[in-house]
């Protein structure tokens, strides 16, 4: 295993995942983890992040004292090569100009991170995002590869297997940092890369038993992925112990609720509790048209449901929540402010705050992507370990305006034929969310010989890697000339058909 210290990089997580994808477990902990924390995690190796902040400040981020004496190999990007100088007796400086962006570099010399990469002579391209930079080098090191901008771009310290890039490796703009983190990892540091979902299972499930023992599990069970998988894992581990609660709020897609029956209950023999609570949430939705009304009185009631239900079946010791790696990153940000709420997010979970059970989060460990495959290695079917992401509120934030049965009924009957259309064309897997609004407005038509006077629809998809920021889908012209006229034709009070061509920012993925 591999230790990530974080300096507030934008990208340290970026690191984390080319390591794990070469088969090495690492974590990432903020910089100011003590020497005892550090020397207790085992680590091979330990990787320094970049960050916003300059060496050349006194009050600048610093790692652990004693952290060097260590023995183990050391990699520093960008911020964490500077604080490596710095700290074993070499100068860094500030007032070169600022380099950012694609850059190209001249190998001069070889070590181990370029064993096989790069060869001695040639000109590699790398992305550098940096200020600062090396001026006098630490006893010890020597220079593999520079450019006029960065004479220092990657340095070493063969000896003591100290490395230092000035660029940033992890990013897919530096087109073999893949290749050269491995080489750190592999090749310097020893991992073997045995790190396997399989093998990840087989821990996880032992560590779930342990800390569970003879109690009782609830878990929220929401039909996506992330909860999905949270609780087939944890049956694997505790059998009977666990309880699924599916609060089912009415406003879920077509077909959606049997789905999660069968799957849950049939195929993977959970014990489940379905509440079909969608006169309730309904009713408390009459009337209400602000987004974040919407949004509160359905995250208020759905704990109110899973509460309900939750005491029906005599209560229970643990609680399972679907946490991700990322929500767990302690965060090292550099300014820490306040920021805006732009939409409150309802999380089946991360919900009931009041409850007082603890917690189990089989999944705190792991990348949106990597619980994907673990649930390809659980056995579950592709439907639900591929799908989308579906906000918590479901179709009343895609129902601008007041939310009626029948509104959701109608949008339900788009959103089928679009996903339809979407999946006969090839093209699911290519986008990370694809969706049907249903709009508040209505207008003229014309079908047959008649006036039509109706609603309409809009439709958005979406690329992203994770939500935060999303490109419009570029469909073919043909293709949604395909779709419009399919639910104009089959959805009857649709009678316009529009694409949101609205990227994130400044537009968000969803309506509402
Ligand atoms: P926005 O609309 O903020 O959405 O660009 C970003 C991503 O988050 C999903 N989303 C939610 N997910 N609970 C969730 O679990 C919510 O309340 C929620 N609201 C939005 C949205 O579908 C997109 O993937």
């Amino acid at each position: 295993r591999i230790l990530i210290l974080d300096f507030g990089s934008q990208v340290t997580q970026l690191i984390a995942r080319r390591l794990r994808e070469s088969g090495v477990y690492c974590e990432v902990w903020p910089y100011t983890a003590n020497i005892e924390r550090i020397a207790g995690f085992g680590a091979k190796g330990i990787i320094f992040s970049g960050g916003p902040a300059s060496v050349t400040d006194m009050a600048s981020p610093r790692p652990a004292d004693g952290v060097f004496a260590l023995n183990l190999p050391v990699l520093g990007i960008c911020y964490g090569q500077q604080v490596m100088a710095a700290m074993l007796g070499g100068l860094v400086e500030g007032g070169h100009g600022r380099e950012f962006g694609r850059a190209e570099v001249t190998v001069t010399g070889a070590c181990a991170i370029t064993q096989g990469v790069w060869a001695p002579g040639a000109v590699e391209t790398v992305w550098m995002s940096h200020g600062d930079r090396i001026t006098v080098l630490p006893p010890g090191f020597e220079v593999v590869a520079s450019s006029e901008g960065a004479p220092f771009a990657l340095i070493a310290d063969v000896e003591r297997r100290y490395f230092g890039t000035m660029f940033h490796p992890e990013v897919v703009h530096t087109p073999h940092g893949a290749a050269l983190l491995r080489n750190f990892t592999h090749g310097v540091c020893g991992c073997t890369g045995d790190w396997t979902m399989a093998g990840f299972r087989a821990e996880a499930v032992a560590k779930l038993r342990a800390q569970v023992g003879g109690g009782r599990v609830v878990c929220g069970l929401s039909g996506g992925v992330d909860s999905s998988v949270a609780a087939v894992l944890l049956h694997e581990a505790i059998g009977d112990q666990l309880t699924c609660i599916y609060v089912d709020h009415g406003l879920m897609r077509a077909g959606e609720s049997a789905q999660v029956v069968a799957t849950f209950r049939d195929r993977f023999n959970i014990t489940l509790v379905h509440r079909d609570a969608s006169e309730m949430f309904l009713g408390a939705l009459a009337g209400v048209t602000d987004p974040e009304v919407k949004r509160k009185t359905i995250g208020r009631l759905f704990i109110e449901v899973f509460e309900e239900e939750q005491h029906k079946i005599g209560g229970a010791d643990f609680l399972a929540q679907g946490t991700l790696y990322p929500d767990v990153i302690e965060s090292v940000s550099a300014t820490g402010g306040p920021s805006v709420t732009i939409k409150s997010h309802h999380n089946v979970g991360g919900l009931p705050a009041g409850m007082r059970m603890a917690l189990v989060e089989p999944l705190r460990d792991l990348f949106k992507d990597e619980v994907r495959a673990l649930g390809r290695e659980l056995g579950m079917p592709e439907e639900i370990v591929g799908r989308h992401p579906f906000p918590g509120p479901g179709l009343a934030i895609r129902i601008p305006g007041e939310v009626t049965r029948e509104k959701a009924d109608l949008l339900r009957l788009v959103d089928t034929i679009y996903l339809d259309e979407i999946r006969k064309a090839g093209l699911y897997d290519a986008i990370w969310q694809a969706f049907a609004v249903l709009l508040p407005v209505r207008t003229v038509g014309v079908m047959g010989d008649g006036r039509t006077y109706d609603m309409a629809c809009a439709l958005r998809a979406v690329t992203s890697t994770d939500g935060m920021t999303a490109d419009v889908y570029p469909f073919e012209m043909s293709f949604l000339g395909r779709v419009s006229a399919r639910i104009v034709n089959e959805v009857r009070g649709i009678n316009r058909v529009t694409y949101d061509i609205t990227s994130k920012p400044p537009g968000t993925i969803e309506w509402e």
